[in-house]
C-alpha cells in the first residue's frame, strides 16, 4: 500500500468582485443581513463570454501541476468535482483533459455538490493507495452566478454563492513517508435530496422541451432551492459527526488538529463547529467573507490559500470537512 499526498495546490476566481452592495441594486437585500446570516462582505462572478466551470478549474491545475513540479503529462487521472458543468453532458473532466492537453488519461466527474472535492480526494486516495495511479489531479469548480435568481424571488440563495476553481494534485508519498491522507468519511442521506436541490434539466420533473414550449417563466425550477434553516441545522450536526470521526479512526483529539478547513457554506456554521471542538481562531481556516459558498471550490480554495499564507506547515495535521446537497457529508483527515 501507498501513501495519497498532497503535492500541489492551486486556485483562481474570476475578477469581477460583487458586493452586498450591488446585490442590493437588484434584489430587496442588505449588506447588514447578509453579514449577520452568513459572514459573506463579497463573492466573484464570471462575466458574460469569461470564464467556465472548465477554465477556471484549468486555470487552477496549471498553478498546482506546477506547484507539484510536475508536467501535465505525468498526471495520469483527472477527477472533476462540480454541480454548475459547463455542459449537461459531457461532464467537465474530459474537457480539462483536451484543454490541458493531457494524454488520454481517465477522466471522472464527481456530482456530490458541497462534498464533492471530498469525496474526490477520497476517491483519488484509493487509487493512489493501491497502486493503480501516482498522479491524481483533482479540481473543484464552480460558475454559480449563471444559475441563480437574481431578484428578490431567488435573495434566500443567491446572496450567497460565489464561483471559482481549486486543484490539488494528489501523488504516492515516499516509500516509507508518514505524511499524507490519513482517513477519509463518506456518508449521504438521500431522505433529503429535495432541501438543496436543483430539480431541472433532470429527467424526473417534465419534458424539457414542454417548459421551453410554454416558456414557462414561472417554473423555478432551474434555480437551485434551499431549504435554508433545516441544512443548517443538519449541517452543524453533521460537520461535528463526521470530523469527530476522522479523529476517532486515527486516535487524535480536536486538539490534535492544527487546522481544520471546513467547506465554507456559512461562516456561523464554521463558528459554530469551531467553539464545539474548542478551537483557537488559528487552527480555524475561513474565506467566505471575500468568496461566498462556491460548493465543490470551496475546499480547495481555502486550502490553498492557508498553505500559501504559511498556516500549514510541514507535519500538521490537517482535517477538511464538508456538508452539503443529498445531503452528503464527509472528512479527510491529513498529516502534511
Ligand atoms: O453549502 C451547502 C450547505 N448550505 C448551508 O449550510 C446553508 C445553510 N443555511 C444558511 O446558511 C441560512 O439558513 C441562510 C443564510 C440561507 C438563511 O439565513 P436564516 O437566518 O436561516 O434566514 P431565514 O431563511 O430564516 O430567513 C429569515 C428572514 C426571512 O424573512 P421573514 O420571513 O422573517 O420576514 C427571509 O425572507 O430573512 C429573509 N431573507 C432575506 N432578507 C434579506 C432571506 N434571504 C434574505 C436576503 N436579504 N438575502
Amino acid at each position: 500500500m501507498y501513501n495519497a499526498k498532497i503535492k500541489g495546490l492551486g486556485f483562481y476566481v474570476p475578477e469581477n468582485v460583487v458586493t452586498n452592495d450591488d446585490l442590493s441594486k437588484v434584489m430587496d437585500t442588505s449588506d447588514e443581513w447578509i453579514q449577520e446570516r452568513t459572514g459573506i462582505q463579497e463573492r466573484r462572478h464570471v462575466v458574460e463570454g469569461g470564464d467556465t466551470t472548465t477554465s477556471m478549474g484549468v486555470k487552477a491545475a496549471k498553478v498546482a501541476i506546477e506547484r507539484a513540479g510536475l508536467d501535465k503529462d505525468d498526471i495520469d487521472f483527472i477527477i472533476f468535482a462540480t454541480l454548475s458543468p459547463d455542459y449537461y453532458f459531457p461532464g467537465p473532466g474530459v474537457l480539462v483533459q483536451r484543454d490541458l492537453g493531457i494524454k488520454t488519461v481517465g477522466a471522472l466527474d464527481v456530482r456530490n455538490q458541497c462534498s464533492g472535492f471530498v469525496y474526490a480526494l477520497s476517491v483519488a486516495d484509493q487509487y493512489i493507495k493501491s497502486g493503480m495511479y501516482k498522479n491524481i489531479l483533482v479540481i473543484g469548480s464552480e460558475v454559480h452566478s449563471k444559475g441563480l435568481d437574481m431578484t428578490t424571488r431567488g435573495r434566500g440563495v443567491s446572496v450567497i454563492f460565489g464561483d471559482g476553481a481549486g486543484a490539488a494534485v494528489v501523488s504516492r508519498a515516499e516509500e516509507g513517508s508518514k505524511s499524507g491522507i490519513l482517513s477519509s468519511h463518506l456518508h449521504s442521506e438521500g431522505q433529503h435530496a429535495e432541501e438543496l436541490s436543483v430539480i431541472a434539466p433532470g429527467m424526473g420533473k417534465r419534458w424539457v422541451t414542454d417548459i421551453i414550449a410554454d416558456n414557462d417563466t414561472e417554473d423555478t425550477s432551474y434555480f437551485p432551492y434551499m431549504n435554508g434553516q433545516f441544512v443548517f441545522k443538519n449541517a452543524v450536526v453533521r460537520f461535528s459527526e463526521v470530523i469527530k470521526e476522522g479523529l476517532k479512526a486515527n486516535d487524535l483529539q480536536p486538539q490534535d488538529i492544527d487546522m481544520l478547513i471546513p467547506h465554507q457554506a456559512n461562516l456561523r456554521i464554521a463558528q459554530f463547529v469551531q467553539n464545539k471542538f474548542g478551537l483557537a481562531d488559528d487552527q480555524v481556516y475561513n474565506n467566505i467573507m471575500s468568496y461566498g459558498n462556491t460548493t465543490a471550490a470551496s475546499i480547495p480554495i481555502a486550502l490553498t490559500e492557508a498553505w500559501e499564507q504559511g498556516k500549514i506547515k510541514e507535519g500538521d495535521l490537517v482535517v477538511l470537512a464538508a456538508f452539503g446537497s443529498g445531503f452528503t457529508w464527509g472528512s479527510v483527515i491529513l498529516r502534511w
